[in-house]
C-alpha cells in the first residue's frame, strides 16, 4: 500500500534548509561539491540530538551497550581483511554520447534501452567501481602505505573488540556503538541527504554466541522499530523488508532494511543485519591475532557472532525533515511547520517580547531556561505572527509570549506550535512544564 501524499518535497526541504540554516551545500562559494553538504547552526543542533536519541534507545535488558570512536583511515591490509577491497563496489555504466555516468542497480537503468538522459543508445560495458576513497600514509605512496577513508564504521569496532573486552569488564552478548563519519564515493550521489559521498552513520554492534544469534537479530529488529516509532515517525510509512539471498552484502548471512516511504519511493533507512562471524574471523585470519572469547561455562573459546543496526545520521535527519514537514492554514495564511518531536527539535521553545520595552524582562526568562539546559531562542523583532511563523518552520515546539499584563500576574502564554493553541501559566512554572514534557 501507498502512503497518502505528503506536502514535503525535496526542492521544498532543500530550500527551507539553506534558508534556516539546516543544512548547507558544501564549499558553495567555490561552486560546492557533489554529494558533500556542510551543517549549520540549526542542523548542528538537530543532529545532536538525533543523536542523543539514538544513544539513549541503546539502553537494553540483554546486554551492556559501550562506546568508542574508531579513526576515519584504515590501512590497506584492513580493508583487505574486511573484504571492502575486494567487494565494496557498484556496478556502473556511461553513455559514450552525453557521458552521463549511471549506477546499474539503482539508476534503473536498463542496457536495452536508450540513456535516460540524451536518448541515444550508445552504452560502455558495465564496470565495476570500488567505492573507498585511497590516499596514501606519508610521502611514499606503495602498497605498504595505502590506505583508506572507512567507508563504514563498523570495522573500527571489529579491530578494537579485544581492546574493548580486555579494558571494559563487558561480558557475551554486548554491544559497541559507534557514531562517525563515513565516506563513498558514491557514483550518483543524489537526493540531497539521502546519498552522499561523505556522511555520518550510527551503527551498533552486537556481540553474541552463536546460538543466540537469530533471537538477538529479531530483539533487535523489534527494538529498532520502537525507536522509529518513540521517535514520531508516521508508522504507515515505513516498513520492513528482508533482503533476498541475491543482494546480502559480502559479510552478511540474513539482513532486513528498515524501509522509509519518500516522496522518491520506498527505500533504505537503516540495515540490520546478522554478520555471523565474518567479521571477527577474517581480522584473526588477517592479523594473526587471536579475538576468540574463552567461555567460562563450556571451557572452551568461541568467536562471537555479530548482529549489526546501522542507520545514517544524515538520511535519518532527511527522513525526520521529511516526515515532520507540514503546511496549513494560519490567520488567513499558509504557514510552513516542521511537527518535530520536542525531544529532538533543535530550539525547543523561544521567548517572545509583545514590544521591545518588555525585552528586559523577557531576557531574564529566556536566560533562566538557557540556564535550564533548554535549548531557547529569543525574538523580539517583527509582528507576533510573523515570529511565530518563524518558530513553526524551524520546528520550535513552545512559543513564550512576555506581554503587558506579564509584569502584573507574573504570567506568560506558551503557544503550542502545532495545535497553535495558547495557555496562559504563571512564569514560575515555565521550566518545570518544559522539563516534563522534553524528559
Ligand atoms: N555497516 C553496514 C553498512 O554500512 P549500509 O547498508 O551500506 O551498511 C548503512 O549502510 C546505513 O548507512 C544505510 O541504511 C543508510 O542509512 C546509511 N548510508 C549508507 N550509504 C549512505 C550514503 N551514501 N549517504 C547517506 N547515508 C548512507
Amino acid at each position: 500500500m501507498v502512503p497518502k501524499e505528503t506536502k514535503a518535497t525535496l526542492d521544498k526541504l532543500v530550500a527551507l534548509c539553506k534558508r534556516k540554516g539546516f543544512i548547507f551545500p558544501s564549499a558553495e562559494i567555490y561552486g560546492g561539491v557533489n554529494g558533500i553538504y556542510d551543517t549549520g547552526p540549526l542542523g548542528v543542533l538537530l543532529k545532536r540530538n538525533i543523536k542523543t536519541f539514538w544513544l539513549n534507545s541503546l539502553k537494553n535488558k540483554l546486554g551492556k551497550v559501550v562506546e568508542i570512536d574508531g579513526a576515519l583511515i584504515g590501512p590497506r591490509a584492513m580493508w583487505e581483511a574486511s573484504g571492502h577491497i575486494e567487494n565494496f563496489h557498484d556496478p556502473m555504466i556511461d553513455c559514450l554520447n552525453c557521458k552521463k555516468r549511471f549506477r546499474v542497480d539503482d539508476d534503473n537503468i536498463d542496457i536495452n534501452k536508450p540513456c535516460p538522459s540524451c536518448g541515444k543508445k550508445e552504452w560502455t560495458e558495465i564496470r565495476q567501481f570500488n567505492m573507498m576513497f585511497k590516499t596514501n600514509l606519508g610521502a611514499t605512496a606503495d602498497q605498504a602505505t595505502e590506505a583508506y577513508l572507512r567507508p563504514e564504521t563498523a570495522q573500527a569496532v571489529f579491530v578494537n573488540f579485544k581492546n574493548v573486552m580486555s579494558t571494559s569488564r563487558v561480558k557475551i552478548p554486548f554491544g559497541i556503538a559507534q557514531i562517525g563519519k563515513s565516506f563513498r564515493n558514491e557514483i550518483t550521489p543524489k537526493q540531497f541527504l539521502f546519498r552522499m559521498r561523505e556522511f555520518e552513520q550510527m551503527e551498533l554492534e552486537w556481540f553474541c554466541k552463536e546460538e543466540d544469534a537469530r533471537n538477538h537479530f529479531d530483539c533487535w529488529i523489534n527494538k529498532r522499530m520502537d525507536f522509529y516509532k518513540s521517535l514520531g515517525l508516521d508508522q504507515s510509512r515505513m516498513r520492513l523488508r528482508p533482503h533476498e539471498a541475491n543482494e546480502l552484502a559480502h559479510y552478511s548471512t540474513i539482513c532486513t532494511d528498515v524501509e522509509y516511504h519518500f516522496p522518491f519511493g520506498w527505500k533504505e533507512l537503516e540495515g540490520i543485519a546478522h554478520r555471523g562471524c565474518f567479521d571477527l574471523s577474517q581480522h584473526m585470519k588477517y592479523s594473526k591475532k587471536d579475538l576468540s572469547v574463552y567461555d567460562e561455562e563450556t571451557k572452551e573459546s568461541f568467536i562471537p557472532n555479530v548482529v549489526e543496526s546501522s542507520v545514517g545520521v544524515d538520511r535519518l535527519f532527511l527522513t525526520i525533515l521529511f516526515d515532520s514537514y507540514d503546511e496549513d492554514e494560519a490567520d488567513g495564511e499558509i504557514r510552513t511547520v516542521l511537527r518535530f518531536n520536542p525531544k529532538i527539535a533543535p530550539i525547543k521553545a523561544a521567548v517572545l517580547p509583545l514590544s521591545k520595552k518588555l525585552s528586559p524582562q523577557a531576557e531574564k526568562l529566556f536566560e533562566a531556561i538557557e540556564q535550564a539546559g533548554i535549548e531557547t531562542d529569543f525574538d523580539e523583532s517583527g509582528s507576533i505572527g510573523k515570529r511565530y511563523r518563524r518558530q513553526d518552520e524551524i520546528g520550535t515546539p513552545f512559543c513564550i509570549t512576555y506581554d503587558f499584563e506579564s509584569d502584573q500576574d507574573n504570567s506568560v502564554t506558551i503557544r503550542d506550535r502545532d495545535s497553535m493553541k495558547q495557555e496562559r501559566i504563571s512564569i514560575d512554572k515555565v521550566i518545570p512544564y518544559l522539563q516534563n514534557i522534553l524528559k
